[in-house]
């Protein structure tokens, strides 16, 4: 049975989570393979919404196993209480839930350099979601990271953070002027972490290979999106991680071939949360109005997104870069309420038009979006269940969007809800 990839096509919070979630009826394992707690993926289950920052999105469907990932970076505090809210709701994890002894831990002093380099940035700041995702993986790159499996390790961890305490207090007290961190503070702190986290650390790459020898069914579940990707996105207004599609393969440990369906998540129209190019954006009031009808306000920071129009430009580029086979088009109930909608189909730059998306943050500033205008269709998408139940002016709307990206929409999302979504093609066969 094949692999899919569940990639964000645009800036994050494209309702990934809720397709996983949805995708997982069908799913024996989902492994999460890059980013931190920068993500937050919503699921809403008979009414209940549950925000998971860490904990794969599969994990509220009782049989299937769970990996986070070696690409991964992670705050055991914040673990511990996604873990506490998840077992209280279903029981104990264990057993259901594996952590690799590869990802990354989050330190107190990633989260202090993610604040002061900020700062220090001043007007060219990113707007991280200051959960020290950056300095993390810039450890990891620099060789001075500390593993999940040292953790977990008493001894290990006693001499990783001693030596790499005394090089970050002497970052952020001689370069930062900020307070240093005691060591007997943290490595009390994250020892109590390791106690609660140890029965869950297991090696993600055999299972997941055991799994691709027998058979399963596996979804390898993306965070943030094809526009925060570190190489791809709109640098240096990104996150530290590869989103794109191609990260499955560094951060679960598989090889490309164990990817057969990548399904690229697009929201029917944009949002952003952070600093950064947005050639769509609107700040007028048709922006708040998304803003307001699609409650863009983050999962993780509760900041509100910055809203604008479907722009096919971008999405264009992302279909190459993920080598997307199939969409889910999330949130198009949001849309019901404009008389016209709006698709960026081209982009004018210093008077030139364009269909490529440039590669440089500012030339993407200078983007003149060109639009193509649709009509609306006016009427409530929630309680539709199949294709042929969808208004025409709505249908219209879908295919332009399948023309424009050559790729097929899968999946339609009309709802936060698990059932507010139409199969449109039965991706995994039961
Ligand atoms: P993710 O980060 O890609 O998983 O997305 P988020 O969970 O951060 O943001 C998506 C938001 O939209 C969440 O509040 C979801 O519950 C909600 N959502 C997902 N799909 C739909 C949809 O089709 N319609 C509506 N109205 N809300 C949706
Ligand atoms: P999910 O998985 C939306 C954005 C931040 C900031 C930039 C860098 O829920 O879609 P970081 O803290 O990663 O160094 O911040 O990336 N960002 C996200 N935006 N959704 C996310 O995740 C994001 N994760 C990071 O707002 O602009
Ligand atoms: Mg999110």
């Amino acid at each position: 049975m094949p692999g899919y990839a569940i990639v964000g096509m645009q800036w994050g919070d494209e309702g990934k989570g809720k397709i996983v979630d949805f995708l997982t009826r069908q799913a024996d394992l989902v492994v999460r393979h890059q980013g931190g707690n920068n993500a937050g993926h919503t699921l809403v289950v008979e009414g209940k919404q549950t925000i998971l920052h860490l904990i794969p999105s599969g994990i509220l469907h009782e049989s299937t196993v769970c990996i986070i990932g070696n690409g991964t970076v992670i705050d055991p505090g914040v673990l511990i209480k996604e873990l506490d809210i998840v077992e209280e709701a279903m029981g104990s994890l264990e057993g259901r839930l594996k952590i690799s002894p590869c990802a990354h831990v989050i330190l107190p002093y990633h989260k202090q350099l993610d604040g002061a380099q900020e700062k220090f940035r001043g007007n060219r700041k990113i707007g991280t979601t200051g959960r020290g995702i950056g300095p993390s993986y810039a450890d990891k790159a620099d060789r001075i990271g500390i593993r999940m499996g040292d953790l977990v390790d008493e001894a290990a961890f006693a001499d990783a953070l001693r030596g790499t305490l005394e090089y970050k207090n002497a970052v952020l007290t001689k370069l930062f002027e900020d307070d240093p961190i005691d060591y007997d503070a943290v490595y009390t702190e994250y020892k109590g972490y390791a106690d609660r986290l140890r029965p869950y650390i297991a090696d993600g790459v055999p299972l997941v290979h055991e799994a691709i020898a027998a058979d399963k069914c596996i979804v390898y579940e993306g965070a943030q999106g094809t526009m925060l990707d570190l190489d791809h996105g709109t640098y240096p207004y990104v996150t530290s991680s590869t989103a794109i599609a191609g990260g499955v393969c560094a951060g679960a440990g598989v090889g490309p071939n164990a990817v057969q369906h990548i399904i690229g998540i697009v929201k029917a129209y944009t949002t952003r949360v952070g600093e950064g190019p947005f050639p769509t954006e609107l700040t007028c009031e048709t922006g708040e109005k998304l803003r307001k009808q699609g409650h863009e306000f983050g999962a993780t920071t509760g900041r509100p997104r910055r809203c604008g129009w479907l722009d096919a430009v971008q999405l264009k580029r992302a279909v190459q870069l993920n080598g997307t086979t199939h969409i889910a088009l999330t949130k198009a109930d949001v849309l019901s309420d404009f008389e016209e909608l709006k698709i960026c189909t081209g982009y004018k730059i210093n008077g030139d038009m364009t269909s490529e998306f440039p590669w440089n943050a500012t030339a993407l500033d200078s983007v003149e979006p060109v639009y193509e205008t649709m009509p609306g269709w006016n009427s409530d998408l929630t309680t539709c269940r199949a294709w042929d139940e969808l208004p025409e002016a709505a249908v219209n709307y879908f295919n332009r969007i399948e023309e424009l990206l050559g790729a097929p929409i899968a999946i339609l999302s009309v709802g936060p809800g698990r059932e507010e979504t139409i199969n449109k093609t039965n991706l995994i066969n039961a």
